[in-house]
């Protein structure tokens, strides 16, 4: 069988990192080498598993839904490969258009601030969209739009295997999960995207403007961090 050592050595790499910190932010400063981190081997061969580069290769120059006409830049996603956080957004903003990078704006500052406050930097984790072109005048994606998008999000979350995906906003959490339950009833509650457990929350320019409702979305990222921290435990 095929197998490409780099990938394979690049995950162990990742996951070692991460089973690390994980067990430092735990405050087991005497970690026992031999445990060994719990998360390393992938359970599928590697033919269903893409990189994020043959991703990006197969979304190529990216004409299958209108958004294309009038994106300067394709927004496919940033962060570590290995990451076992990962957030979807709903799509770019002008910012995110102009410079080709997910949540750079003024909504991206506060998703840092928080993983900051969370003891994470933003290289570690991994942040997508439902849709990779700028929705014109900042509305939301359409429904042909999402559809044409969405299987290169699931390549995305395919290649990465996060252990936790956080669903930021409405749009995001309808389309990964296929409801139309309000926001509000869905967020703070487990629910799953394929086999990966899916946190719904606020997108954080909701908490811009209702900055009342941030402890909730630290709430729920507590909840993240907590389920996260027991993967790595055992
Ligand atoms: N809002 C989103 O949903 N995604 C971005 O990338 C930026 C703002």
């Amino acid at each position: 069988m095929a197998e490409d050592p780099v990938r394979e050595l690049q995950d162990l790499v990742g996951a070692l990192n991460d089973w690390l910190r994980f067990q430092r932010r735990l405050g087991r400063a005497g970690v026992r080498r031999e445990a060994g981190p719990p998360a390393a081997a992938p359970a599928a061969a590697p033919s269903e598993r893409p990189t994020l580069a043959q991703v990006r290769e197969e979304l190529g120059d990216c004409r299958r839904c209108k958004l294309s006409q009038g994106r300067t830049n394709i927004v496919f996603g940033q962060g570590s490969p290995q990451a076992r956080l990962m957030f979807v957004g709903e799509g770019p903003g002008a910012e995110e258009d102009a410079q080709g990078l997910p949540f750079v704006g003024e909504a991206g500052r506060l998703l840092n601030n928080m993983l900051n406050k969370l003891g994470l930097q933003r290289e570690e984790v991994y942040i997508a969209n439902v849709v990779k072109c700028r929705p014109p005048g900042n509305r939301d994606p359409e429904a042909d739009e999402v559809a044409a998008c969405l299987p290169f999000l699931r390549r995305q979350v395919e290649s990465i295997r996060p252990r936790v995906l956080v669903a930021l906003g409405r749009v995001a959490a309808h389309a990964l999960l296929e409801t139309n339950t309000p926001l509000t009833r869905l967020r703070g509650q487990w629910q799953h995207f394929g086999k990966v457990p899916l946190m719904p929350t606020f997108h954080p320019s909701y908490l811009l403007r209702f900055p009342r409702e941030r402890h909730k979305t630290w709430e729920d990222m507590q909840r993240v961090m907590k389920e996260l921290v027991s993967h790595e435990d055992h």
